[in-house]
This record gives C-alpha cells, sequence and structure tokens, in this order.
C-alpha cells in the first residue's frame, strides 16, 4: 500500500432497472483508479463518451480506457461479443485512444451469432409474453455457460478447440431455434462460424490475459481497483424483478464471482440511482407514469435506450425499492444522479410504501402487484446544473435530497446536476474518490 494512500477498492452498482447514470459516477471515481474492470453482462450494457469531441458508445470497453493512469479489464464473468467488441475498439483507435491499457479474460464467455439469433427467436415466439431483451445473445450464452457447454475467450484463441466447442455447440442452437418456432437454417453453419471468428481472436489475443492474476498482483501493491456494474439491482437474476432480468448477478456481490476476487477485497461500495426511476423492457414498475410529468422526465432526460434506442418507461423514485436495493448491495454511499430533470415540474413525488391488492403494506418481493403510496413535495423551476454547493439548491430541491436521505438512511455523496461531466455535486467530507490511508 502507498504510504500516501489511495482510493479504497470501490464498486460502482445501479440500484434501479439499470440506465442509473453510472458513467459519470465511474468517470469520477476513475481518475483516481489504477484498474477499472467489467465483471458481468455484456453488451446489453452502454454508454455515451465524448472523446477528444466526438461521440463513442462503448458497450463492453471499461470506461476508464479515456483514463491514462488506469488499465481496464473485462473480467471473466462479462460475456463477449467480439464482433462488438471490435467494433469498440476501431472506434477507440480512430480517435486516437491506445489499447495497451486493456486487458480480457482467457475465461470469459464468447456470445456467439447464433446466440443473438437464439435469443431474437425467442422473444418473437413469446409474444406479449417476452422479456423485452436487448436481443444481444445475452441470456443464451450465459445459459451455455450454466450448462458447461460455452465458448470462453481461450476457446476462440485455439481454432482446434474451437472447432471441437461449436460442434457440440451448435446443434443445441439449432434445437433451440426449432423450439422457437424459427428455421434453424437461418443459423450461421459451423464453417460461417469458424469464419467469422478467425479475425476476431487475431484482434483478441494481445489483449487476453488471466486477469484474476493480474487484480491479485494489483491487491498485493494496494492499487486501487474500481469494479464498475452494468445494468441495476432490479435487474438482477436473483433478487430482481424475475423473470424480466437479466442473466447475470448485477448486484456487488457479482464481484467476487466474476472478477475472482474476495469479499474482504472490496472497500466500499457506491449505489447509483437517478433521481426518479426508468425502465426498459418488460416487467413490473410499480411507480410508473404516464402523465404530463412522464413526457417531461422523458423528454428532458432524454430517456431512450443508448444500446436499442427504445424509449424508457418512466416514473417516480421508489424508496422501498432502493432501501433494497441498498441492502442487496451493502451500499455504503449514494450517489442520485439526474436531479436537473425534475427542474420545472410542478411538484414531485416519492412512493414511500407499497399496498398489496388486499391495501395492506407489502414488501419488495410482491412489487408486481404493487400499489404505491405516494409523498408529493413542492418542485422547482430553477436549474440545477453547475450548482457546486449543496445550499446553492433551490429550497424545494434541498428538501427533496434531504427527504430521500432520510428514507433511504444513506447519505447522498455525489449530486448529478446536469449533462455535462462537471455538472457533479460532490459531498466535500465524503468524497468516495478520497484516499484513505
Ligand atoms: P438482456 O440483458 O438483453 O437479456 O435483457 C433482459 C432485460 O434487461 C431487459 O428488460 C432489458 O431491457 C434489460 N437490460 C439489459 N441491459 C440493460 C441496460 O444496460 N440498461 C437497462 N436495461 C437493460
Amino acid at each position: 500500500m502507498s504510504s500516501r494512500g489511495s482510493m479504497p477498492n470501490t464498486v460502482v452498482v445501479g440500484l434501479q432497472w439499470g440506465d442509473e447514470g453510472k458513467g459519470k459516477v465511474v468517470d469520477h471515481l476513475a481518475a483516481h483508479a489504477r484498474w477499472v474492470v467489467r465483471f458481468q453482462g455484456g453488451n446489453n450494457a452502454g454508454h455515451t463518451l465524448v472523446v477528444n469531441g466526438e461521440k463513442v458508445v462503448l458497450h463492453v470497453v471499461p470506461s476508464g480506457i479515456l483514463q491514462p493512469g488506469a488499465t481496464c479489464v473485462v473480467a471473466g464473468g462479462v460475456v463477449i461479443d467480439p464482433a462488438v467488441f471490435c467494433t469498440e475498439l476501431d472506434g477507440l483507435v480512430a480517435r486516437g485512444v491506445g489499447l495497451d491499457r486493456l486487458r480480457v479474460s482467457t475465461e470469459a464467455f464468447v456470445i456467439l451469432p447464433s446466440h443473438r439469433a437464439v435469443d431474437a427467436a425467442r422473444e418473437d415466439a413469446l409474444g406479449a409474453a417476452r422479456i423485452g431483451t436487448t436481443r444481444r445473445g445475452i441470456g443464451p450464452a450465459y445459459e451455455d455457460k450454466v450448462a458447461r457447454r460455452g465458448v470462453r475467450v481461450g476457446d476462440l484463441l485455439d481454432p482446434a478447440r474451437l472447432d471441437a466447442r461449436l460442434r457440440a455447440l451448435l446443434p443445441v442452437h439449432a434445437h433451440a431455434m426449432r423450439g422457437a418456432g424459427a428455421d434453424p437454417a437461418s443459423l450461421p453453419s459451423l464453417a460461417d462460424t469458424l469464419a467469422w471468428a478467425a479475425p476476431l481472436a487475431a484482434r483478441l489475443r494481445p489483449l487476453a490475459a488471466d486477469t484474476v492474476a493480474l487484480l491479485h498482483g494489483a491487491l498485493e501493491r494496494g492499487e486501487p481497483i474500481l469494479f464498475e456494474g452494468a445494468q441495476g439491482t432490479l435487474l438482477d437474476l436473483d433478487h430482481g424483478t424475475y423473470p424480466f432480468v437479466t442473466s447475470s448477478t448485477t448486484l456487488a456481490g457479482g464481484v467476487c464471482a466474476g472478477a475472482g476476487v474476495g469479499p474482504r477485497d472490496i472497500g466500499q461500495v457506491v449505489g447509483v440511482a437517478k433521481a426518479y426511476a426508468t425502465r426498459v423492457g418488460e416487467g413490473p414498475f410499480p411507480t410508473e407514469i404516464f402523465d404530463a410529468a412522464a413526457d417531461h422526465i422523458r423528454r428532458v432526460g432524454a430517456e431512450f435506450g443508448s444500446t436499442t434506442g427504445r424509449p424508457r418507461r418512466c416514473g417516480w423514485l421508489d424508496i422501498p425499492l432502493l432501501r433494497h436495493a441498498v441492502r442487496l448491495n451493502g451500499v455504503s454511499a449514494l450517489a442520485l444522479t439526474k436531479l436537473d430533470v425534475l427542474s420545472g415540474l410542478p411538484a414531485v413525488r416519492l412512493c414511500v410504501g407499497h399496498r398489496g391488492p388486499d391495501g395492506q403494506p407489502c414488501g419488495a418481493g410482491r412489487v408486481a402487484e404493487a400499489e404505491p403510496v405516494y409523498e408529493e413535495l413542492p418542485g422547482w423551476a430553477e436549474p440545477v446544473a453547475g450548482v457546486t454547493a449543496r445550499d446553492d439548491l433551490p429550497a424545494a430541491a434541498r428538501a427533496y435530497l434531504a427527504r430521500v436521505e432520510a428514507l433511504v438512511g444513506v447519505p447522498i455523496v455525489l449530486l448529478g446536476t446536469g449533462p455535462r461531466r462537471e455538472d457533479l455535486w460532490i459531498r466535500p467530507d465524503m468524497d468516495p474518490a478520497a484516499p484513505r490511508p
């Protein structure tokens, strides 16, 4: 450990249904990290970065790639579509970003073209009962991992092994297509898949590494590590709104399995929530609204998916679900984003409880059937972007934040006040990026 002290090893995790604005929080913390690690999910995630004045959308590469002092790791818990990944690499290289600080685990699983086809065919077959997946093949790739027949990055790099794995796997995908009422002949053949894989493997080879060994070396040297979560707590496979969830462990606990570190290697968990709530895809959303406030939030907050472009469903902040998410992740500090989006609403609401169909209060486990119980607070008209002291916020915005903190029981240490990188208020005495001895 350096004598100057460093940022504790930090997990950034979404507390809602993804799209909480984790990118801005990761950006702030990554400047103090030596390693930035993705540990789960795949190119179902997406965030937009501005590099030398140009927009780049990253889906798999950790956003820390823009921090010159950080090495970025795509750990074994991630599923990688190598074609999408290489397109991201091209975008970064074209904008002058070097890839010498990027490592990909040989243990990460590969999303094949046939995984995408199966994902889409199943969604089509489900019709109105669909999950609303991103159709990127995420679920089918994780299914094959769990079924112990998946293809890993290490396999991709070894043509003979890849050939053998695909011979066993592709018939399973043909069967899945038939099960979904789709034509298996539309799947890429073995030869097609091998031809697809070869140039991608050549690109991945210099980046492939034993990332568990890399991270344990970092831990031994006391180099600060930032673990960047994708999606959000309510999309977690075990604890989210199943079956309307993604296929990975999105919780802070997923860091241990996905990156191969122990729970004691994690120093703090920063939970990110928007000042309201959004969801893409199907599934329960008790505080969803369809009125003028929803239109305001979608328009001002630009609430359209960065991966699929779908309009996001919008609603009020759900405090009981947020409290649940805080517990599930062991959140020690709260980052609240996009407060500016609420400026201009005549009133703002907080969901402070849920009632079941019997009229009785109910917990997060029954969210599908819950009716929200609201508390209404006065709105504020003034913009809040660029506010650098919490005392300078409009009184009604301050009251809103104080109420959120009191109800959730965790301090807000970071506050997003506008779309720009610098529109971020940092609580001076509790900056999670601050060095600790
Ligand atoms: P999948 O991860 O593509 O299988 O999709 C499962 C569910 O998770 C769907 O409701 C998706 O809309 C949602 N989802 C997956 N990734 C993200 C994300 O990064 N942000 C928000 N929702 C996501």
